[in-house]
């Protein structure tokens, strides 16, 4: 009991809640590093749990798990209505190129039908691709309806992680197991029924 108690620390997310003059939702990505489990709980993986009650529509922030950053992006109904729109542009749209856990769930890909849940790592060589939510035309491409960059190499990715077609990364970003209690997400545990 005190081992599991051990290995799910609650992190506390440090929002600076902020909106820029022009109104958009504030999109920049504090990571959260606050979380530190004992060198054995980090060699089991152990899971991550925060609350996520406190972001903006269209903010998304890091979180990291297993060392490496998780996306959590609280999705907007515009967001996730431009999905659609950019769904030519994809690669794999359902994720069948890999192991997708919560297909067909949501059109977040996640548990929850509100906030995404990405890893924050590129397929293609491992960088850590930037945040782009605008709707606006980008140096690298003129019809962006909002995702994710890479600025490594180029590679594109739509608001919930699918990547595009023609770029360097082969897939899309995995989403890790994670599941939803009220507004604590535990990310590393699947938890059962969606
Ligand atoms: S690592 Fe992202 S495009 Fe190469």
């Amino acid at each position: 009991m005190q081992e599991k108690d051990n290995t799910r620390r609650k992190v506390l997310i440090g929002l600076t809640s902020a909106v820029g003059l022009s109104g958009l939702p504030f999109v920049a990505t504090p990571f959260i590093a606050a979380w530190n489990p004992s060198a054995r709980a980090k060699a089991a993986g152990a899971s991550v749990t925060i609350d996520v009650s406190k972001m903006q529509y269209g903010q998304q922030i890091q979180v990291a798990w297993r060392k490496q950053p998780v996306f959590v992006i609280r999705q907007t109904k515009e967001s996730l209505a431009g999905l659609k729109k950019t769904l030519p542009k994809l690669s794999d749209p359902n994720s069948e190129a890999i192991d997708e856990p919560y297909r067909g769930l949501n059109l977040t890909r996640s548990k929850s039908s509100e906030y995404s849940v990405i890893a924050g790592v590129c397929t293609h060589l491992g960088c850590s691709p930037k945040y782009h939510p605008e709707v606006e035309p980008k140096p690298w491409d003129a019809s962006w309806s909002g995702g994710f960059f890479c600025p490594c190499h180029g590679s594109m990715f739509d608001m919930v992680g699918r990547v595009f077609k023609g770029v360097p990364a082969p897939t899309n970003l995995p989403v890790p197991p994670h599941f939803f209690n009220g507004s604590i997400l535990t990310i590393g545990e699947d938890g059962g029924v969606a």
